[in-house]
């Protein structure tokens, strides 16, 4: 869609300021009729994200990206998602012959030989599907919560997702992980085991480690790089006509 000017934005804002999370998303696909999808990774917000949109039975386009990299557990969930709430998941997986391209020059594992290689895995396996995932939309939604990390730190409940040319909108923007607790709890939420065994946020396995108790949640994601450096390209975290990867 075209970008949207800063008086829009600033609306949307006070359109959905203090709204609590099930409003904004009420609210989301009233103002981008039949255009707007919900991109899960299967973590615990997008969980509840899937629970409040299956209450409400939201329209929207719901889907996952399945990167080829992914815990068995993750996927088991996808499956019990569907099952618990229906929501027409539908899958994007990476283009074959991209991904081929990268492992058979750099090594299937290549993500540890630098930054750029990481990068490009990230791009070749989440990044390029989501572009085909977002085709059509005006607007996704995603489980971004702005205590997640000093990169996400900028995240509001509606953004302009420069990187991806849409509008983001995170409904739990200003939650904290002991709310996404709570909500879980009190709505037997279905989550991935992998979560009581010390992985707070789940990614990709080779990419996803246990973190101590009480650790910085997103510590175990790409582990042996810089902290503050840790996104894989599906984020920017900006407003209208200016951009910094989150
Ligand atoms: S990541 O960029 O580090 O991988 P994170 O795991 O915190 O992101 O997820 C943030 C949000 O990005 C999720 O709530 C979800 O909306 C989206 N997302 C991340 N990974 C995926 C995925 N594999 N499929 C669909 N959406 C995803
Ligand atoms: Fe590749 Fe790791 Fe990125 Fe997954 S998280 S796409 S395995 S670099």
């Amino acid at each position: 869609m075209t970008v949207p000017d800063e008086a829009a934005l600033a609306r949307w804002r006070v359109e959905t300021g203090g709204l609590p999370a099930e409003e904004i998303l009420g609210w989301a696909v009233a103002a981008f009729p039949g255009r707007v999808g919900f991109s899960s990774s299967l973590g615990l917000e997008d969980q509840v994200l899937a629970d409040m949109i299956a209450a409400r039975a939201l329209p929207v386009r719901a889907f996952t990206l399945d990167t080829g990299r992914l815990f068995p557990e993750t996927l088991d969930l996808l499956a019990r998602t569907e099952a618990r709430y229906g929501l027409g998941m539908r899958v994007f997986l990476p283009d074959a012959v991209e991904v081929e391209a990268l492992v058979n020059t750099h090594g299937v594992d290549l993500f540890r030989r630098s930054p750029g290689l990481r990068q490009a895995c990230c791009e070749a396996r989440k990044v390029h599907p989501l572009k085909r995932a977002l085709a059509g939309l005006e607007a996704w939604i995603c489980g971004l919560r702005a205590g997640q990390s000093s990169s996400r730190a900028d995240v509001h409940a509606v953004d302009w997702d420069a990187g991806n040319g849409l509008v983001r909108i995170s409904p739990l923007a200003a939650w904290t992980g002991t709310q996404v607790d709570a909500y879980v709890r009190d709505h037997d939420v279905p989550v991935n085991p992998l979560h009581a065994t010390g992985f707070p946020s789940i990614g990709c396995a080779p990419c996803t480690r246990a973190v101590a108790p009480g650790g910085d949640p997103r510590s175990g994601r790409w582990w042996w790089e810089a902290a503050g450096h840790r996104e894989c390209g599906l984020h920017r975290v900006a407003g209208p006509g200016e951009g910094r990867r989150g």
